[in-house]
């Protein structure tokens, strides 16, 4: 699939196992896997291919898979809640699980023998990790609050499972998208605070009028990375939220055919709109579609801050509020899994609500039932009212289960958030994205404050330490950060954030 613009250089060993056999394939030998166990099957369908299904080989701790989700918009019922919490609850100390950036679960501890009882199990439940990894659409974003928030535009749930149907073939696994060049990011926003970081997506649906209709202006090309963060670029293309599902279908296929592979830096869609321009990009588009587009709205809706949705709000059916709930960092272990989907059936529709700041929604909260609400124990640590800084904080897993982290992210974005918000009062809200090597899974580009972890010198010493970057900003006006210090060691990282907080945030010590 060498196309104009790659260098003639050889196919990369990723390029050249996808043509070997196609990832979906190994659906087939899942069971004989799961027979013979991890250190058994072959090396690169165990590295490699079973992502596919969203099992990672995690070579931290080799035989306790992690196995990520699918989950539409970021909405789970309590059902499908505890079935994960009983995946994770046989693994005792091992088992828990992680919210990401993309609204999505993250299971541990997962043993590949249990595979095929697991995957049984989540099908019961209507879910799927179908085509979660690797060269895959990734989990795609919707509003948090769809469907519940009054200010809401377009209610993005139907949109994102049915964008998410025909990418996997209703959760079965799709052969027409599982061999893209690189990974790729859909996000559908649906109200005006820009929810889902529309900016750092490959294809962002924002909600606009033309002619007194509401649809979507698209943009493309987003993403981050080591080598390269650019912000998704206007296509100049306003679609009705029925052309919401064939666009994506038609611009993974341009993509697919025509994305360069040769150069796995290289490769993500931005690249693909680099070589054509974005009109002949847009041209292709139309010509797969067999349709003419119509040109963008004027504006989209977006305007404002972006809300992190924690704390009680009414919704917009009377009588009735949602509870954005603060989980530190996003981890959760068993218990809390099953704390959560009680809370879901006990007081509200049986539902819990995934966001992008790796914390939950509550919805359908009864007014007469929330001061009961409020007491539940679990909300002493999944808080509507959390500490400054805790509030924000996001993370990627970092050492703890990611073999290609420099530094160790959660626990220590947890302990400094924790320990600054005592010494310091905010006069706004601070966002600090921690990332565990360049990769930059924890998006420390959209935050105020972004650490990327790396390894440096002191003393004739290998340390820990982090590139700090701030300035990123989301909802209208969005912008990535840049880099404001280099090399920083952890261990004096409270001090320089410290300092940073008061001098650039106008953060003030308390007492
Ligand atoms: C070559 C570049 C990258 C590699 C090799 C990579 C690899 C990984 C791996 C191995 C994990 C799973 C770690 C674990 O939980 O055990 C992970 C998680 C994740 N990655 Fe990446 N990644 C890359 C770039 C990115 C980028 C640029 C983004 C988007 C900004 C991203 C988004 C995520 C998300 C959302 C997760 C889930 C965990 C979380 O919420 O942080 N990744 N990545
Ligand atoms: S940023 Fe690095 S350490 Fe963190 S999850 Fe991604 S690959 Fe792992």
């Amino acid at each position: 699939m060498t196309k104009a613009g790659d260098k003639p250089t050889k196919m990369s060993k990723f390029e050249r196992w996808k043509a070997e056999k196609d990832g979906l394939a190994l659906k087939e030998e899942l069971e004989n896997y799961a027979r013979i166990g991890w250190e058994a099957i072959d090396p690169v369908d165990r590295d490699f291919r079973l992502k596919w299904f969203g099992l990672f080989f995690r070579p931290k701790t080799p035989g306790q898979f992690m196995l990520r989700l699918r989950t539409p918009n970021g909405i789970l019922s309590s059902e499908q809640l505890a079935e994960m919490a009983q995946i994770v609850a046989r693994y005792g100390e091992d088992g828990s699980a992680d919210i990401t950036t993309r609204q999505n679960i993250q299971l541990r501890g997962v043993r590949i023998e249990d595979v095929p009882d697991i995957f049984d199990r989540l099908d019961r439940v209507g879910l799927t990790s179908v085509q979660s990894g690797m060269d895959n659409v990734r989990n795609i974003t919707g509003d948090p609050v769809a469907g519940i928030d009054a200010t809401e535009l377009i209610d993005t749930r139907d949109l994102v499972q049915e964008v998410q149907d025909l990418i996997t073939n209703g959760g079965e696994g799709n052969s027409a998208f599982s061999n893209l060049p690189r990974k790729f990011n859909i996000a559908i926003a649906g109200s005006k605070d820009n929810s889902v970081h529309a900016e750092i997506n490959d294809i962002a649906f924002l909600p606009a009028y033309k002619d007194d209709i509401l649809g979507f202006n698209v943009l493309v090309g987003g993403y981050l990375s080591s080598s390269r963060c650019v912000s998704a670029i206007p296509m100049n293309v306003w679609v009705e939220a029925k052309e919401v599902a064939p666009l994506c279908g038609a611009i993974l296929t341009v993509y697919r055919d025509n994305g360069p592979r040769q150069n796995r830096k290289k490769s993500r869609l931005m690249w693909l709109i680099d070589l054509w321009g974005i009109e002949k990009f847009r041209a292709e588009v139309e010509r797969e579609l067999g349709t003419k587009l119509a040109t963008a709205a004027a504006r989209d809706e977006i305007e404002g801050e972006k809300s992190d949705r924690i704390g009680i709000y009414p919704q917009k059916q009377s009588g009735y509020n949602y509870a954005g709930l603060n989980v530190p960092v996003g981890r959760l272990c068993a218990e809390d899994m099953f704390a959560l989907a009680n809370l879901a059936e006990v007081y509200g529709n049986k539902e819990i609500r995934l966001t992008v700041e790796q914390n939950v929604i509550i919805p359908y909260i009864e007014n007469d039932k929330l001061a009961a609400f409020l007491e539940e124990p679990i909300l002493k640590k999944f808080s509507p009212n959390p500490k400054p800084l805790v509030r924000e904080v996001v993370s990627c897993t970092g050492a703890q289960f990611c073999s290609f982290a420099l530094i160790e992210t959660k626990n220590r974005a947890l302990v400094l958030a924790e320990e600054l918000s005592e010494e310091l009062s905010f006069p706004e809200p601070i966002r600090i994205h921690w990332t565990g090597c360049p990769n930059s899974c924890g998006q420390p580009q959209v935050a105020d404050i972004g650490l990327i972890g790396g390894k440096g010198r002191k003393d004739g010493k290998t340390i820990e330490v982090v590139d700090i970057y701030t300035g990123g900003k989301v909802g209208k006006n969005s912008t990535l950060g840049t880099l404001k210090m280099k090399g920083v060691a952890c261990e004096d990282l409270k001090e320089v954030l410290r300092n940073l907080l008061i001098e650039q945030f106008d953060a003030e010590p308390i007492n």
